[in-house]
């Protein structure tokens, strides 16, 4: 029975049979790169050479790859989501395209020698077309041509057979799937691969990217078209070993094995309610994933905004549901534990970076235990009046401010509500919650949104020179000038804006001395919150169409640029250097493009 740490070797020797490199994956935190908080697939690091810049290694590489989905925290319970994942991929940087892609994902798949999966059981998706993109005919031949029956093979929309940028622009373009067929009965006539009755085992994603999503809106053709490819490591190893579920393969069962002996109860036991097992998946998957977060070089801490919430959330989940399968006390250092053992070969930063994962979350969990305490403590003085309800009723505002005040979560007030025969407004308290919510939403999005990923100190001197630039640009062309995005290097700021001409000499001369004038001035930087409505009054720029919430961070540039924004920036402009445009080029309809460096 083929294991995970023997899927990962087969498939990179076999790509690199096929003439690959193999790089190492990258950090689970992106750099430089504000529009996502985690890598989310295997390409993503990889999104700058799918664009035309050379990669070092060469034009074909493979690598396994961290990666954290968090779009659906709350769908994980079931027996299929994950947050953490692994994802072997292989890629063509502008050199074969789909004839050899296809052909070495059947090779790999049916080869006795490597994963040795009958054709029969062997299904496969590709792009049905649409108005402006054509049905992919050419993936289905050559998989017809290799010995894939007709019916098979399956054309879908866009919804199933499109990969799309990672952000709002980038490499996309149609999509093949793979799945692997489970023997189980189809759950009705429109049963067929992509439906999620779990028939159909989606193992991997041959992605051909031929377009650029630009800023606009448009799909540009690629100068190169290049291959990403995609196959999840745990559900590929739970079809091999022919489980239901990614939980039975060892990526979980050691975990599961321990939660069962510090609770006292047993995964997957006959006599188990099924929200017991749920929770015992939530604890092993939410820890798994906060190891690998916090084991990361670029680790990311417990937080109230961006990725430290979510590395929060999960952290909180996990004891939450670690209390219902009634684990007392601290535990998670124990299941973490494991994970790094279990992963050390494949990631030895889970070693180096131990003593920081069992220190923060041992840290983060007691913090989370003494919230849970004050909010039962508060409970316990609201119920002498709560018990003076004739109705039993709690009410959901209560609740809400049982949450919001001591972060006490309302299945918890349900279940005290309950012990003494009160029941809460639920409907009232998600009311509020949800306003809360959107709230909060908004506000983490505009701190990654208009803020850099990555903090350095260089990267953070370009995004100073960034503002005064768009200013200078405003100055010099007109107030139509708008940021149309923006992407930084340690080497060079890259900045879009909108233009309808090319910028004269004489124009980038000007704009350049006017920045080179404001960094002798050596202004201050300085940085204010204040309502958005405020802050637009003040004059400051704020990128239209952009989400903001209420309050926002305002940075000012002594008498010269006022920017909504999410910062890092310098604190004087004397510290940026000489200011040097190197390019001025189109980069889509409307939309000029410079290239600019701190010398
Ligand atoms: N990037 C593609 C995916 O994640 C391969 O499915």
């Amino acid at each position: 029975m083929i294991t995970i740490n023997e899927l990962r070797s087969k498939y990179i020797e076999f790509f690199k049979s096929k003439g690959h490199v193999e790089i190492s994956g990258k950090s689970l935190i992106p750099e430089n790169d504000p529009t996502v908080l985690f890598t989310t697939a295997g390409m993503h690091p990889l999104v700058p050479y799918l664009l035309g810049e050379p990669h070092p290694a060469g034009k074909r590489l493979t690598d396994y790859q961290k990666c954290i989905r968090t779009g659906d925290i709350d769908a994980v319970g079931d027996t299929s989501h994950l947050t953490f994942f692994e994802m072997l991929g292989n890629w063509s940087l502008g050199d074969y395209f789909k004839k050899e892609a296809i052909s070495w994902s059947f090779e790999f798949l049916t080869s006795p020698q490597y994963l040795g999966i009958p054709v029969e059981k062997l299904s496969v998706t590709v792009f049905a077309g649409d108005g402006t993109i054509p049905r992919d005919e050419e993936s289905a031949a050559i998989w017809k041509s290799l010995g894939l029956p007709e019916d098979h093979i399956y054309f879908l929309p866009k919804e199933d057979n499109w990969w799309g940028p990672a952000g709002e622009t980038g490499p996309c373009g149609p999509d093949t799937e793979m799945f692997v067929d489970t023997g189980k009965e189809p759950c009705g006539p429109e049963c067929r691969p992509g439906c999620h009755c779990g028939k159909y085992f989606e193992i991997w994603n041959d992605v051909f990217m031929q377009y650029n999503k630009t800023a606009a809106g448009n799909y540009e053709p690629l100068a190169a078209p290049c291959v990403d490819t995609g196959m999840g490591i745990e559900r590929t190893v739970a079809m091999l070993q022919g489980k239901d579920s990614v939980y039975d393969t060892e990526a979980f069962a050691p975990i599961l094995a321990l939660l069962g002996d510090i609770s006292g109860k047993r995964y997957g036991a006959k006599e188990n309610d099924p929200e017991v097992d749920k929770s015992f998946r939530i604890v092993a998957d939410h820890v798994r994933a906060a190891t690998f977060i916090l084991g990361d070089p670029k680790a990311v801490m417990p937080s109230n905004v961006g990725a430290g919430y979510v590395l929060r959330r999960l952290i909180r989940r996990a004891v939450r549901h670690g209390k219902k399968l009634g684990i007392e006390g601290v535990f998670l250092a124990k299941p973490a534990e494991v994970v790094i053992q279990n992963y050390a070969g494949a990631y030895p930063e889970l070693i180096e970076n131990r003593e920081r994962v069992l220190g923060e979350l041992a840290r983060e969990e007691e913090k989370f235990l003494e919230t849970l305490q004050k909010g039962e403590k508060e409970f316990e003085k609201m119920l002498p009046n709560l018990l003076r309800n004739p109705q039993k009723i709690m009410s959901g505002r209560l609740a809400f401010k049982l949450y919001d005040t001591y972060g006490f979560p309302i299945e918890l007030t349900e279940e005290l509500a309950a012990e003494n025969g009160l029941k809460v407004n639920r409907e009232e308290f998600d009311e509020s919650y949800k306003k809360h919510q959107d709230l909060s939403r908004a506000g983490s999005e505009q701190i990654f949104k208009g803020g850099l990923a990555d903090h350095s100190e260089i990267s953070t001197r370009y995004h100073t020179a960034t503002h005064l630039l768009h200013q200078a640009l405003r100055t010099v062309l007109g107030d139509h000038v708008a940021q149309k995005g923006s992407n930084i290097t340690a080497e060079r700021v890259r900045f879009d804006f909108s233009h309808p001409a090319p910028m004269t000499k004489e124009e980038i001369a000007r704009v350049e001395q006017i920045v080179n004038e404001q960094i002798q001035r050596d202004l201050p930087v300085t940085m204010q919150m204040m309502p958005l409505e405020d802050a637009k009054k003040a004059g400051a720029i704020a990128l239209f169409g952009e989400k903001y919430e209420p309050i926002v961070k305002v940075y000012t540039i002594g008498d010269f640029s006022k920017e909504v924004c999410g910062g890092p920036h310098v604190t004087h402009t004397g510290e940026l250097g000489k200011f040097k445009i190197i390019k001025e080029q189109s980069s889509s309809a409307g939309v000029r493009r410079i290239y600019a460096v701190l010398e």
